[in-house]
């Protein structure tokens, strides 16, 4: 085959991947565990041909600057030199997430493209070891080739820090995302964990509580704990971010609008509806909440924010192949 279209979706994490022990392999300092999202995924198509001079990368229909194609190029050698091939490829990637708003966009543009690669190239890898190639584009997109819940093992060499699932999310969960700021981000992620693992002297902890906080997790999960899963959740964005002040310079993703969110947040559990937040390197804010209360959560966001701010999403599904075009 050497044309292959695959659907990957973005996902957020519960307890976060914050800082890199192999910047060049993606290896990460812990591991992580997120839920997959419907609603907000990336389409991508590939075409393996002799007749392409060069690698093409489109983004939203836009042919993407030598730079940018260059990224992509590097990522694409993973796979050429895998199964043996040499001939130029063109990538088509349709973004269905505000792109580097905080939303992990990269997360799903990195699963699509490799599940798209495994498929062009013939090489057909399972799922799991896929993950490890899907890391080498961008971290949090080992994650996003399942659906649910997902691990992130940090493992101990390339081959085995991978994805593993961990629960389907087929109960009652889901996640209010408010769009603070559409805009990219100002920092990205790899510049702002590079610094936090380099200066912070918080560090070290935010690496041993977030050990100790996927354990936890995993149990509430299988006990479908959501209160717990919940607490959890806020408790390791808020050490991330705790970890990122203490960098030098300190990095500040809070903008008004978040804090102002995660203030009516609080306010909604203390009228009982339980939720919760968590951000990423970004000044958006995601309520974990239960799906069936996603709709009168939003409802009562709406006196903080506009209708075009808040977007409700339901776990989402793993990679899957598209018709190629
Ligand atoms: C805060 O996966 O975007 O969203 O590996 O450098 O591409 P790179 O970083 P990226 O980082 C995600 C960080 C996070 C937490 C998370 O998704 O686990």
């Amino acid at each position: 085959m050497t044309k292959a279209a695959v659907r990957a979706h973005t996902n957020i994490a519960l307890i976060k991947y914050w800082g890199k022990a192999d910047e060049t392999l993606f290896l990460p300092m812990n591991s992580s565990l997120s839920l997959t999202l419907d609603g907000l995924y990336t389409d991508t198509f590939v075409e393996i041909s002799d007749t392409f001079t060069e690698d093409q990368f489109y983004l939203n229909d836009v042919l993407q600057s030598p730079e940018e194609t260059a990224k992509i190029s590097r990522f694409l050698d993973l796979f050429r030199n895998k199964a043996g091939i040499t001939h130029f490829i063109q990538v088509k990637s349709i973004n269905h997430v505000p792109t580097a708003a905080g939303l992990a966009s990269s997360a799903s543009a990195f699963a699509a493209l490799a599940g798209a690669m495994n498929r062009a190239t013939g090489l057909n890898m399972d799922l799991e070891t896929l993950s490890t190639y899907a890391r080498r584009g961008s971290g949090s997109a080992t994650r996003s080739l399942f659906g649910g819940f997902v691990e992130w093992q940090k493992g101990t060499s390339s081959e085995d820090s991978m994805a593993v699932p961990v629960d389907d999310a087929s109960w009652d969960i889901g996640m209010v995302i408010i769009a603070v700021n559409k805009s990219a981000k100002k920092i990205s992620s790899r510049i702002g964990m590079k610094q936090t693992v380099e200066t912070s002297p918080f560090y070290p902890a935010w690496v041993a509580s977030a050990e100790e906080d996927l354990l936890a997790i995993k149990k509430a999960i299988k006990a479908r704990d959501f209160e717990k899963v919940g607490q959890i959740t806020e408790h390791s964005a808020m050490k991330m971010h705790g970890s990122m002040l203490g960098a030098e310079t300190p990095i500040i993703y809070f903008e008004p609008d978040s804090i102002k969110a995660i203030h009516a947040v609080r306010a909604l559990r203390e009228q009982g509806i339980l939720c919760y937040v968590t951000m990423d390197a970004g000044p958006n804010v995601k309520v974990l909440c239960r799906l069936s209360e996603a709709g009168k959560i939003k409802e009562m966001l709406r006196e903080y924010f506009s209708e075009e701010q808040l977007l409700i999403s339901g776990p989402g599904q793993g990679i899957r192949p598209l018709t190629a075009q």
